[in-house]
């Protein structure tokens, strides 16, 4: 008898990154992130920088058993040579072993954490008036650009932003990130429920999981988790955790 795949367990916390401004999260972030949270010119922006930043230190701690200062970050790109770190944050000292992912848009922040498997979640604010037509023909697939033009205008823009919330967070899953292509993957559109449909990249996972996030209104966001194995996403409102930290540097 074949026995299923212990299924992998992947926790994902929602913030509202209003939370950053009186709060005292910035002074949970460290040197590096300080550096480019003072770099910001608006003040959203900011926010939504900061209140990602400290919620990954705090679900890290929470997970490892450890107080947030001892959560460090090393970032890893792999595809370019620029030389200040950047790329997908990978947690060590006591949080090493975790896998996680950081996303920010609009309203919403999450960070996405597992053990035994890369994450990645992306969340996405629906923006009516960008350009979608050249979004669409940066980031879909010659498929997915004649689904999403037989699309109803009125939910065009929406449903551009399941596709690239999809695309991103396989991308943010494997590293690549933009530079990945987001043209490389084609994953099915809004009307059918989450699937990869092909991946032609070198960084393409053997197996992968893909859902949608319910990121509430104006917002789409989806969860990417490189395993065959079925896939538990538990989800948590982040507010407790983010209004209860102590004022102290890290
Ligand atoms: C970062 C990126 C993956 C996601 O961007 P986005 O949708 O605008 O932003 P999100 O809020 O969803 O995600 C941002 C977070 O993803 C993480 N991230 C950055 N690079 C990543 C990568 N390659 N893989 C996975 N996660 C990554 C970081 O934690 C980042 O948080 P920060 O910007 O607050 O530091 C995408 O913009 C990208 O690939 N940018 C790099 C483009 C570039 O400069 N290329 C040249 C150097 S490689
Ligand atoms: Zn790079």
């Amino acid at each position: 008898m074949i026995r299923p795949a212990n299924p992998v367990t992947c926790a994902v916390w929602w913030a509202d990154p209003a939370l950053a401004g009186p709060a005292a999260l910035p002074a949970l972030l460290d040197e590096r992130e300080r550096e480019r949270h003072a770099r910001y010119r608006m003040a959203a922006d900011r926010d939504r920088y900061a209140a990602a930043h400290a919620l990954a230190r705090l679900v890290c701690a929470r997970e490892a058993g450890c107080a947030p200062q001892e959560v460090a970050f090393t970032l890893h790109c792999g595809h370019c040579d620029r030389p200040e770190p950047h790329g997908k944050p990978r947690p060590a000292g006591p949080a090493q072993g975790l896998e996680l992912s950081i996303t920010h848009s609009g309203a919403r922040v999450a960070v996405a954490v597992a053990r035994g498997a890369a994450v990645g979640v992306d969340v996405e604010q629906v923006r009516e008036g960008r350009d979608i037509e050249g979004l669409a023909d940066y980031a879909l697939t010659g498929a997915e650009r004649t689904a999403l033009d037989a699309v109803p205008a009125a939910g065009r823009t929406a449903g551009f932003f399941t596709y690239w919330s999809r695309k991103e967070a396989l991308l943010k899953a494997t590293g690549e990130g933009l530079s990945g292509g987001l043209a490389s993957v084609a994953v099915s559109g809004p009307a059918d429920d989450p699937a990869v449909l092909a991946w032609d990249s070198p960084g393409a996972p053997e197996h992968v999981w893909l859902g949608d996030l319910d990121a509430g209104p104006d917002h789409r966001a989806a969860l990417a988790v490189l395993t065959g194995a079925p896939v538990d996403v538990v989800e948590h409102d982040a507010t407790e955790l983010l209004t209860t930290v102590p004022g102290q540097h890290v």
